[in-house]
């Protein structure tokens, strides 16, 4: 396990980034020794506001120059095959925001090259590692509720997305990619891989190119079955954005996650409730927080395994099968049926 200081790069300083750029000054040993964004402005104000030495707006100069022990590429998804092989061909281990990218061969691509070079590969699926929904894997690791037999997951929200994030509006597969992907690769995660995917889609709001609502119906196979519905069109008031919210059943009970992050479990006829709301940190603002948290949290698990050489919970490897999910769902509401993901 190697305690020496870390060389860290951003490649990507936009909306989101700002949160992995807070996220990198907070963590005890690494050192933020450049950033890189295409729009220089961008790069400048990045590098300004986190004391960055190195300032780039060409990610290649930046891995020539820079010496990084690892990079974090925060830029949608269009660019990151080009830039993870970038990396790659530098032996730079290496986080990549979701989605992953915009095709299957996109995603083998980058798993491959990574394998091929000898460096780790994470995802950042932030989703996993947010505090409440960390605790209900808790409760069913703990087997309080015995073997999930029972779930929905549901997303569903009518803040406004798109303000913050406007090439949303111009995406050709919009909420499931986008967010239910989160809510998928939670799905996974409580109760297990997944045999088949029922999915119907809508498109509410006017102006967008594709869905912002879908229900997906899972078979686990595990024989659980879990519903996993997510929206962007949602009138709800208060609105709980970014919460998800979720009621889970096995044979010796429930977990249930209501407004306001109050997790209430019941394990052989005895309920509990707990608040597993977080705390605001410093450069962290409501209603985002828990998320933004949540982003310190991954990227304290990406250092923590480099450290020890260990496999990150969310390789390249293993987002394939939350992203074959997101790709079944799509061949469910096209061709009206239920989809087995692809292995
Ligand atoms: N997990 C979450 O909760 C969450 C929330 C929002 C966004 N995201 C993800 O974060 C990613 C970024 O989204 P965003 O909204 O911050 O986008 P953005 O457009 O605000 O920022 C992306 C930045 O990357 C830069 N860029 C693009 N290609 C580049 C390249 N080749 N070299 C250098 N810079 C380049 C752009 O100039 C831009 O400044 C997306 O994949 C999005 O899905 C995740």
């Amino acid at each position: 396990m190697t305690q020496a200081r870390l060389r860290a790069g951003v490649i990507g300083c936009g909306f989101f980034a700002q949160n992995h750029l807070h996220a990198w000054a907070t963590i005890p040993g690494v050192d933020l020794v450049a950033v890189c964004d295409r729009d220089p402005a961008r790069a400048q104000a990045a590098a300004a506001a986190f004391n960055v030495p190195g300032c780039y707006t060409d990610a290649a100069a930046m891995f020539a120059e820079a010496k990084l022990d690892f990079v974090d590429i925060a830029t949608t998804m269009p660019t990151h095959r080009a830039l993870v092989e970038l990396a790659a061909s530098h032996k730079i281990p290496t986080v990549v925001q979701k989605p992953f990218a915009p095709s299957w061969e996109d995603c083998i691509a980058m798993v491959g090259a990574c394998k091929a070079a000898g460096v780790p590969l994470m995802v950042h699926e932030n989703f996993r590692f947010q505090a409440p929904l960390m605790a209900v894997r808790k409760v069913i690791e703990s087997g309080a509720i015995g073997t999930p037999h029972f779930g929905r997951l549901t997303f569903r929200t009518g803040y406004d997305v798109f303000a913050n994030q406007p090439y949303l509006a111009k995406e050709e597969q919009l909420i499931i990619l986008d967010l239910g992907i989160h809510v998928l690769d939670m799905a996974r995660v409580y109760f297990g891989e997944v045999e088949t995917v029922y999915c119907q889609t809508q498109q509410i709001r006017p102006g967008i190119r594709a869905e912002d609502m879908a229900t997906m119906l899972l078979r686990h196979r595990s024989g659980a079955t879990c519903i996993v519905d997510v929206s962007y069109s949602s009138k709800i008031d208060p609105d709980p954005f970014p919460q998800t919210l979720l009621e889970i059943e096995g044979p010796r009970g429930s977990v249930r996650m209501l407004r306001g992050l109050r997790m209430v479990v019941t394990s052989d006829g005895v309920t509990t409730e707990s608040d597993v709301s977080t705390p605001l940190l410093p450069w962290t603002s409501q209603p985002w927080h828990t998320a933004q948290e949540s982003v310190l949290n991954t990227q304290q698990h990406w250092v923590d395994c480099l450290r020890q050489g260990i496999a990150p919970q969310t390789t390249g490897e293993d987002n394939l099968r939350t992203y074959a999910l997101v790709t079944a769902a799509y061949r469910s509401q096209a061709e009206r049926r239920a989809v087995a993901p692809q292995a």
